[in-house]
C-alpha cells in the first residue's frame, strides 16, 4: 500500500511555518510515502517564489501544484523550467513555461501527479481540462498506474464531473482553491478516491486566509481594499489516501485537519455588524 498525503493552499508565512514544522511528524506518524502540497497562496497569499518552492521540497513536500495565482510572483515565469516538481495547471497553451504533470519514482514504485485548472467562473481561460487530462492521464499511464489529480477548480460540479470522467483511470481527483474543506471524500466505483475541495493550511479566523474586515469592506463598498494574510491560529487541512500500488486503485481516503500547536489564536471581537468604513486601500 502507498500512502499520499495531499495538502490543500498553503497561506502565506503562517501555512508555511505550520507545513514546515509539521510536515515530518505527519511523515512519521501517519507513514507517509508521498506528500503533495498546492502552494499557489504560499507568498504572503500570492503565488509561490523560487526560495520558498525550495523551502517547501526540503520540508519533505514531493511535489508542489499551483492554479490560478501560479504567475503571481514575477520571477516564476523565469524559474518554473529548472523545477519539474514545481507545476503549473496543465491546460495552459502549448509554449507556456513549465509543467502541468510529473512522475517520480518512490520506494514502492512511480507515482504521477497531474495539475488542471477548471474553467467555469475562473481566470485566465484555458483549455478544456476534460479533454487535456485525459490525454495526460494515458501518457502517464504508460509509466505507472498511480496517478494523483489536483483539480483547481471554483465550482463543485466541475470537479464531481471530472473525478467521475476520471474514475478507473486515475488513483485520486482532489480539489483545491476554494480553501474550505468539503465533507465528499469518497471512493468512486472504478476505484478513484475523490473530494470537492481538500481545504487550506492557514489561519482560521480568516476569510479564505485574508484577514476578515477588508473582505468585508470589499463586498460592501466594491472598492479596491488589501487583504492581507490573517494572523492566529493555523490549521492544516488535506487528505490521505491509500493506493494500491500494484493497480492504482485507492482503497481508503481521510480527510485531515490538524491545528498547528505552534499557532496562538486571536481573540475572537465582539460581534460587530457596523457598517464597514468607506476609505479606501
Ligand atoms: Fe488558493
Ligand atoms: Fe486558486
Amino acid at each position: 500500500m502507498l500512502r499520499i498525503l495531499f495538502l490543500g493552499d498553503i497561506i502565506g508565512e503562517p501555512g508555511r511555518r505550520a507545513v514546515t514544522e509539521l510536515l515530518p511528524k505527519f511523515k512519521q506518524d501517519w507513514a507517509v510515502d508521498f506528500v503533495i502540497a498546492n502552494g499557489e497562496n504560499a507568498a504572503a497569499g500570492r503565488g509561490i517564489t523560487p526560495r520558498i518552492t525550495i523551502d517547501l521540497l526540503r520540508a519533505g513536500v514531493a511535489v508542489i501544484t499551483t492554479g490560478d495565482h501560479v504567475w503571481d510572483q514575477k520571477e516564476l515565469a523565469g524559474f518554473i523550467d529548472t523545477e519539474p516538481r514545481l507545476l503549473r495547471p496543465l491546460n495552459y497553451p502549448v509554449g507556456t513555461p513549465g509543467a502541468g504533470s510529473i512522475v517520480l519514482e518512490t520506494a514502492k514504485g512511480k507515482v504521477g501527479v497531474i495539475n488542471v485548472q477548471g474553467r467555469t467562473f475562473m481566470l485566465p481561460a484555458l483549455d478544456n481540462p476534460f479533454r487535456q487530462t485525459l490525454d495526460e492521464v494515458e501518457k502517464l499511464r504508460l509509466q505507472t498506474p498511480v496517478i494523483f489529480v489536483d483539480v483547481h477548480a471554483e465550482t463543485t460540479s466541475e470537479k464531481i464531473a471530472l473525478g467521475r470522467f476520471l474514475d478507473g483511470k486515475v488513483s485520486a481527483v482532489a480539489g483545491t482553491h476554494t480553501h474550505v474543506q468539503t465533507a465528499d471524500e469518497q471512493i468512486f466505483p472504478g476505484g478513484t478516491a475523490f473530494i470537492c475541495d481538500a481545504g487550506m493550511c492557514g489561519p482560521i479566523r480568516s476569510i479564505l486566509g485574508r484577514e476578515i474586515q477588508p473582505i468585508i469592506q470589499r463586498f460592501y463598498t466594491s472598492m479596491p481594499v488589501n487583504f492581507p494574510v490573517a494572523k492566529g491560529e493555523v490549521k492544516i487541512h488535506g487528505i490521505l489516501v491509500d493506493v494500491d500500488e500494484s493497480n492504482g486503485k485507492a482503497v481508503q481516503i481521510r480527510r485531515v485537519a490538524e491545528v498547528y500547536p505552534g499557532s496562538v489564536p486571536e481573540p475572537e471581537p465582539a460581534h460587530d455588524q457596523s457598517v464597514p468604513e468607506q476609505s479606501v486601500v
